[in-house]
């Protein structure tokens, strides 16, 4: 590895371990270059971040990542046509653009790309405005939209040119026709059209916000289309915006290989967002199908034996999976995550074991299986050690918490004090199944 590649993923390792952010980089530099990512810029973060979008785009470059940048300018167009006292008007929340309008815009959409490759170049990393030729367009409505583009096709020469001479190409939100006449695209839909050609890894928003909100406002850190699309767009909380975000989301990744993914953050949070397992955002991937089985199947027998051993880091007695009276077993399509359910006192399952490995935790698949589990389980109990890192989230997750020596035990749906006590008995007493 070359030096500087060395130092910046021992800078990484700062983030979270340093074998972590070189899994990534090797994920990362894994797909042709050109399909790395596409990181598509909302034009508040182009006016209010500027410098730290700049540092944060140089340090993948620098770590030999060319990421495509596609910006908008919306912001910066409003304040423009209101000093020019020219009204902003929209329709289906595309800007009318009549002559007058894109008078105005086009100088806008210039100086913000501008800004941005100067920006970088003053970091030391080469870049190229693409401000043309990518988006081929036609007029979408020109009765009532104006100069409001409707994208015919994309164009990835420019971009690619861009990239083999080692710069980082900023796209600009305009099209043009045949006949040269320039249009304004509506920045979603550019993204949108650019990620399809494209086909990256990853699919980057940068926002203001870093992520989707929940209704405390905090980040949310991962969406599995799968597991969570129908019961996030059912709470009321999910205003029409974000209601929409998820659905272009969706439509989006559902154009893509299965393993991509889009990740909404800030500017500053861009680098932990990539390189660590947790991340700092908001990761939205089709995620996985959790399996429910009445015995752990044989083909996923050794699979699931390994996923024990590394994640606990020691070995199973022979043959201790086989040997479960087992009552269920979930698991995740890739075999990243599982629940073995046994056998327990009174008829009531025994949540014996519950794996995920980090990176899977980070893409949401834990919360999923718990999810699964609970679903097949009104009735459940388990135990962890107290120095367990898990602990404070099985607190959350239970009904009751019983001490007995070395174990915590939990339970979900038990109320009744004498068989609670049972239960945690028969708990604390259980064979792990490790060698000593
Ligand atoms: N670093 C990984 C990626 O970018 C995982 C990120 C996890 N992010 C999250 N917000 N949960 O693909």
């Amino acid at each position: 590895m070359p030096e500087l590649r060395r130092i910046v993923v021992e800078l990484l390792g700062q983030l979270g371990s340093s074998r972590e952010a070189r899994q990534y980089l090797k994920q990362f530099s894994r797909v042709e270059e050109s399909r790395f990512a596409v990181v598509k810029i909302g034009g508040a973060v182009m006016r209010d971040d500027l410098d730290e979008l700049a540092a944060a785009l140089a340090f993948l470059h620098r770590l030999g990542l060319t990421p495509i940048v596609l910006h908008g300018a919306g912001p910066q167009l409003d304040e423009a046509m209101e000093a020019a006292g020219v009204p902003v008007e929209k329709c289906n929340g595309l800007r009318v653009t009549t002559e007058e309008v894109m008078a105005v815009a086009r100088p806008v959409i210039y100086r913000a790309n501008t800004r941005l490759v100067d920006a970088l170049e003053e970091r030391g990393v080469r870049a190229r405005g693409v401000l043309h030729g990518v988006f081929n367009a036609r007029l979408a409505d020109p009765e009532r939209l104006g100069l409001v583009g409707e994208i015919e096709s994309v164009e990835l020469e420019p971009v690619r040119s861009a990239i083999s001479s080692g710069a980082l190409p900023v796209v600009a939100c305009l099209g043009e026709s045949a006949s040269g006449q320039v249009m304004n695209i509506n920045a979603d839909i550019a993204a949108r059209e650019l990620v399809w050609a494209v086909r990256p890894h990853k699919v980057i928003f940068l926002t203001g916000t870093g992520g989707l909100l929940d209704h405390r406002g905090r980040v949310i850190s991962a969406i599995s289309l799968v597991n969570d699309y129908d019961h996030l767009l059912a709470q009321e909380w999910v205003h029409s915006g974000m209601r929409l975000k998820l659905m272009q989301i969706r439509e989006l990744l559902e154009g893509l290989p299965s393993d991509a993914s889009v990740s909404i953050t800030s500017a500053a949070n861009l680098t932990r967002e990539l390189f660590t397992h947790t991340g700092a955002g908001t990761l939205i991937r089709r995620g996985e199908v959790i399996e429910f089985h009445e015995r752990v199947p044989a083909e996923r027998l050794s699979e699931f034996e390994a996923l024990l051993e590394n994640s606990f880091d020691r070995h199973l007695q022979p043959d201790w999976v086989g040997g479960r009276s087992v009552r269920g077993f979930l698991c995740a399509e890739s075999g990243r995550a599982a629940a073995l359910l046994v056998d327990g006192v009174d008829g009531i399952p025994y949540l014996d074991k519950f794996v995920v490995t980090p990176e899977a935790q980070g893409e949401g698949l834990g919360a999923a299986l718990w999810q699964a589990v609970r679903q097949h389980c009104p009735q459940l109990y388990w135990r962890a050690r107290a120095a367990n890192p898990i602990a404070g989230w099985y607190f959350q997750q239970s009904h009751t918490t019983h001490r007995k020596g070395q174990w915590i035990v939990y339970t979900i749906g038990v109320s009744d004090h004498e068989q609670l006590t049972r239960l945690a008995e028969d708990a604390a007493g259980r064979d792990s199944g490790w060698k000593i």
